[in-house]
């Protein structure tokens, strides 16, 4: 059933009452829209003013089952999450069995193959952080082996040590890709590469940037340019790589660039940059904080790769509803002191992210998501096809799905049609829309958002 409802202008009068109430808050000028908690269900977003819209946004990829699913209800209503709430704890020190239970069922089912560990901080950017430390305490650790030293930080003579404590230890880097999203961290700030409004007046650490493929859909008319493009792309990588020898902790990458324009590149791209790290004893860290828990159609986008190995690290966020790492063996920091945070493993976020990867499997919905995912892909190529002038580059795995318009302008002027039609779209890169879909969104869904695109083209081409 279509529920969209859209009356007047937005945000409407309750919404504006209440954003104007929130003016303590530093981010008010963003909000146009204001949930109402208790009436959104599913994929249908109601806001304050009983305006109803279907919900393509989900909070940049945060969203997974909806609004008020009654699987999470559940658990955040019960007395174990409650007491989870209630008493937190310090949790590699103090935990109690829901935390522990959780690790044990991710092990078990939901972490990606050939990743022994786990670790969990709060975001998405403490993880891609947190995975970044490692991949630094690993690399300095082999330097010091390789060099015919003890690996252990407390053995090091009495000068090394104080150009530690003096923020002067390491020339070692990272490498990661322009257009990149990491994080806003002051460490993944520096492999971050995707907007000058992210990174300007905030220092960063001097690591290269290689050029990530500039590739065109659809693939199939494209496919000696992207082959060419790549190419040149690994060049560089591989030219970066040599004039760092021995210096490069980590080469990160996304499987899909999400918020650099959601830029895609073939698995043996992927398989090539995970050579190159190897080979120049980088480790290969691939963010999935946007694509992971479902949202490329398999549980981790990573699955889409073919890659011979697992990555070194995982990073993972949002939908997971925590931030973290998967690591190899030999990527776990196990040494006490070394990585720590008074909030790591919080059981309140565990028992959701339990809740979330259980019901992903039992409403079978990385089907659905491949499915109604394709339906959209082919929509939005159709609607490239009927205007060409104004839509181009439709695009997608699973529900990362975007299309172009010429400029940011058109693009924004697209995204607020829509939702004055309910249908509640987003922005990505220099001037795509992007859309990111709960789970849960069905088929008849995909034909109400396409419906709303089609009017929202055939009006703004004239
Ligand atoms: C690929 C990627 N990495 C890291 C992050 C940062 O996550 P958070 O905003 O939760 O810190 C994001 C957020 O959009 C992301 O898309």
């Amino acid at each position: 059933m279509d529920r969209r409802s859209v009356s007047g202008t937005l945000p409407g009068a309750l919404a504006a009452q209440a954003i104007a109430r929130g003016r303590f808050d530093m981010q008010h000028r963003y909000r146009s829209v204001v949930m109402d908690a208790e009436r959104s269900e599913g994929v249908w977003l109601q806001d304050l003013d009983g305006n109803i819209f279907l919900d393509l946004f989900g909070s940049f990829a945060l969203g997974a089952l909806g609004y008020n699913h009654p699987a999470l209800l559940a658990t955040a209503s019960s007395p174990a999450f409650a007491r989870a709430a209630a008493n937190p704890t310090s949790t590699p020190f103090l935990t109690a069995p829901d935390w522990l239970e959780f690790v044990h069922r991710v092990q078990e089912r939901w972490a990606p193959a050939g990743m022994g560990s786990m670790y969990c901080v709060d975001g998405g950017g403490e993880g891609v952080e947190s995975a970044l430390k490692a991949a630094f305490i690993v690399h300095g650790e082999a330097r010091r082996r390789r060099a015919g030293r003890s690996p252990d930080p407390l053995q090091m003579d009495a000068d090394e040590q104080a150009a530690w404590m003096d923020n002067r230890g390491t020339d070692a880097v990272v490498v990661a890709f322009e257009g990149a999203f990491h994080g806003r961290g002051l460490g993944p700030l520096s492999a971050t590469h995707s907007k000058l409004l992210h990174k300007a007046d905030l220092p960063a650490f001097p690591w290269p940037t290689v050029p990530f493929p500039a590739n065109r859909w659809p693939l199939a008319d494209n496919a000696e340019h992207n082959a060419r493009e790549e190419a040149r792309c690994l060049v560089e990588l591989e030219r970066a790589l040599d004039a760092h020898a021995g210096r490069v902790a980590a080469v990160i990458v996304e499987p899909i660039q999400s918020e650099g324009g959601d830029r895609h590149a073939s698995p043996a791209f992927y398989q090539a940059v995970q050579r190159l790290a190897g080979q120049a004893g980088a480790a290969f860290v691939l963010d999935e904080v946007q694509t992971g828990v479902g949202t490329s159609g398999r549980l981790w986008a990573v699955e889409h790769l073919q890659l011979p190995r697992p990555p070194d690290l995982l990073c993972f966020g949002k939908k997971m509803q925590m931030g973290g790492f998967f690591s190899t063996p030999e990527f776990a920091i196990t040494r006490f002191g070394r990585m720590y945070q008074t909030r790591n493993g919080d059981r309140c976020k565990a028992q959701l992210a339990q809740t979330v990867l259980q019901t992903i499997e039992v409403e079978d919905l990385l089907a659905n998501v491949r499915q109604t995912g394709a339906l959209l892909l082919e929509g939005l190529e159709q609607l490239c096809r009927r205007h060409p002038g104004l839509l181009s580059q439709a695009r997608g795995r699973g529900f990362l799905l975007a299309f172009d318009l010429p400029t940011a302008a058109a693009r924004d002027e697209f995204n607020r049609r829509a939702l004055a039609r309910g249908v509640f779209a987003t922005y990505t890169g220099s001037r795509s829309v992007r859309l990111r879909p709960h789970l849960v969104t069905r088929p008849e869904h995909a034909e109400i958002a396409l419906s709303v695109f089609a009017d929202v083209a055939a009006e703004l081409d004239g």
